[in-house]
């Protein structure tokens, strides 16, 4: 499995013959250079309705004509725009034709801004289990830290996590290592930081902290990946 981080919670996910992105918002996304145009991808999965984690999904949707994952609210709400859609919930997992999602309790909000910029429902914020070709990369997707992770780590092999530490609207960095110390993931990836000033953060240090309870990670810069 192959990860690309494309700035702020966006990763475009390789397996052997699949693709997903996570969280494609690549438009308007001062940390990512990378055209939505450029996007090819098989399925993409949305953690919450916000816009920075929405961001271009209708469009990739269409130029890619793919299933967009998302929870219930969410994929209906996209599938107005006349785009194929799977509704999920918490702790509810589904096998598609590239691996298995499972959606993960994520401690945030998921209100959708629509086009007349009102704030519409939007279901619960969720996290991912993504298992493509026996690897499992955990999502976290926007989230406050909670004591549950643990039991994550305990049902799931984790290969890989992308936790946000920008704090401000999720985790900072303190409760990020508490994170990563409950997961135990081979690789962690810090993620939703430096995007906007609210949220910056210096995730090379960030990464060289948990170096030191022996925890390998990388601080992937946009358009950068590793292989787990
Ligand atoms: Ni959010
Ligand atoms: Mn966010």
């Amino acid at each position: 499995m192959k990860l690309t981080f494309l700035g702020h919670s966006c990763f475009l996910v390789e397996g052997k013959n699949s693709t997903v992105i996570i969280d494609p918002f690549l438009s308007g996304n001062p940390s990512s250079k990378v055209d939505f145009e450029e996007i090819n991808t098989d399925a993409i999965i949305v953690t919450h309705g916000h816009p920075d984690h929405i961001g271009d999904t209708v469009e990739i949707a269409k130029k890619n004509d793919c299933i967009v994952i998302a929870n219930d609210e969410v994929a209906s709400y996209l599938s107005t725009f006349g785009i194929k859609t799977h509704g999920m919930h918490l702790g509810g997992k589904h096998d598609f034709p590239f691996g298995s999602v499972k959606f993960t309790l994520a401690f945030h909000s998921s209100a959708i801004l629509n086009d007349k910029q009102e704030w519409i429902e939007g279901g619960s914020a969720a996290g991912i289990l993504l298992t493509m070709d026996q690897k499992t990369f955990y999502h976290a997707g926007d989230t406050a830290l909670f004591s549950d992770m643990k039991l994550l780590a305990e049902l799931h092999p984790i290969h890989a996590a992308a936790l946000p530490i920008g704090d401000n609207y999720t985790m900072g960095p303190e409760d990020a290592w508490i994170a990563a110390k409950w997961l135990q993931a081979d690789y962690t990836i810090p993620m939703h930081y430096n995007t906007f000033p609210a949220i910056a953060q210096d995730a090379e240090k960030w990464v060289e902290e948990l170096t030191k309870f022996g925890l390998k990670g990388k601080a992937l810069k946009p358009e950068e990946s590793i292989s787990i």
